[in-house]
């Protein structure tokens, strides 16, 4: 059976940072953040948007093209979590109204949940090709001011509909994963934003990488030249540059420049202009394959490294699909990112702790254009007007 993504769409804040008025605030050469890191923007979501928002912008689109109460499950990928017992996917399931025949949970292990959720709902569909799962990967990714981290900051959210014979990508079975207790990146329930071991998390990252490529090619007998195009987890594009440098070296592959370039720039365009987005961050990547490669690549392979850290690690793979063009909503997610508007670093600090004044009840100012947005919190009630 052919299982896989039928439809994927993005969606990230209205406003960004650029790292170009960061450095100017923070004195810093702009070129540690152009070139060194390999980051250009990070969008910065007002107070009145949160990850269900974010989904529900993401999730829309989708809807438009088929009739919501096909969708028998909503999988919720998030580490920026809106409530400890209710799932974000309960609220974006009640603002987008789905049929009230259908499951929801909430998925977490840092960035790695979103991969996770989209595993699942292979699994589901192949118990049961009915089934219509609605994946979403929605996060802000939050550091403390003046941290090294502050740089990589950036949100963002995908979802993809799940399917029997998919139009875009069908994923493959096999994988390789990995799994080990460490502490380079995590936030405690009585934070707001994470705590990192910035030069440690790199190193992790790329050993998990090794580790999982072991195991996908033990799983899978699948070797590099398989594979036409690779799609990393990013939390800022340098990170890419390396975890590819690292996986040729390790399978012993020599690239020309020209090769390397072609096999991950065009997963890298939108991530340079968007910044972090946690879960979301790998399928933003496959999504700006997908809208800047210039040439026809039905048929051809493309695999996927999701890191969460802390860690949980996987790498799988899918193929592309005759037609998938069709299914694709570029000109959408390049709208979204040409409408998005500058912040001067007052006006982000301001965002910044906006968004740490939740209290049990406020009403917020309008700044997120829609069409969904968090309107207030009355009685610790979370609640949302959709335009
Ligand atoms: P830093 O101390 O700000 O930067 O930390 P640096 O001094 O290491 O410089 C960065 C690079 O810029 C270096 O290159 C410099 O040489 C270069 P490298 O040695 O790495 O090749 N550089 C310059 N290049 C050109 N012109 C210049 C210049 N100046 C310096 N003028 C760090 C960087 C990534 C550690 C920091 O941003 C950080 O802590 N980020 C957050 C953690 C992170 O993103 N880790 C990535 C792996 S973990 C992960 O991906 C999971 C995560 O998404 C969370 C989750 O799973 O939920 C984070």
């Amino acid at each position: 059976m052919k299982v896989g993504i039928d439809l994927i769409h993005f969606a990230t804040a209205d406003y960004y940072l650029g790292l170009d008025t960061f450095a100017a605030e923070k004195n810093i050469d702009v070129d540690k953040f152009y070139i060194g890191i390999g980051q250009e923007k990070m969008s910065i979501a007002p107070p009145d948007e949160d990850i269900v928002s974010l989904a529900a912008k993401a999730a829309g689109p989708i809807l438009d093209q088929i009739d919501p109460n096909e969708i028998t499950a909503v999988l919720f990928a998030t580490e920026t979590g809106v409530d400890q017992s209710k799932s974000a996917g309960v609220f974006l399931h009640g603002l987008l109204n789905l049929s009230k025949r259908c499951r929801v949970i909430e998925f977490k292990h840092a960035c790695y949940a979103g991969a996770a959720a989209l595993q699942m709902a292979t699994t589901m569909i192949r118990a049961n090709p009915k089934e219509k799962v609605l994946v979403i990967a929605s996060d802000i990714a939050k550091y403390d001011v003046d941290t090294s981290g502050e740089a990589t900051q950036g949100c963002g959210a995908v979802a993809m509909l799940v399917t029997e014979s998919p139009r875009i990508m069908v994923i493959e079975p096999g994988s390789g994963y990995f799994t080990d207790d460490v502490m380079d990146f995590w936030r405690p329930n009585h934070r707001t934003t994470a705590l990192v071991d910035g030069k440690y998390s790199t190193k992790v990252y790329l050993n998990s990488l090794k580790q999982t490529w072991d195991h996908f090619t033990d799983q899978t007998g699948k070797t590099f030249a398989d594979i036409d195009y690779f799609c990393y987890h990013i939390p800022f594009t340098k990170m890419s540059e390396k975890a590819h440098q690292t996986l040729a070296k390790k399978a012993g592959v020599k690239l020309t420049p020209e090769e390397f370039e072609a096999q991950t720039l065009p997963g890298q365009i939108y991530n340079r202009l968007i910044g972090n987005s946690y879960t979301a961050s790998l399928f933003i990547s496959f999504i700006s394959l997908l809208d800047n490669l210039n040439e026809n690549i039905e048929n051809k392979r493309v695999s996927f490294f999701s890191y969460g850290s802390g860690c949980v690690a996987e790498f799988f793979t899918g193929v592309m699909q005759t037609g998938y063009q069709s299914a694709l909503m570029t000109a959408e997610h390049k709208a979204k990112i040409a409408v998005r508007k500058p912040l001067s670093y007052t006006e982000y600090l301001n965002f910044y702790h906006q968004t740490e004044m939740v209290s049990e009840n406020i009403e917020f100012a309008q700044h997120n254009k829609g069409p969904y947005r968090l309107a207030g919190i009355e009685n610790h009630k979370r609640y949302y007007q959709k335009s």
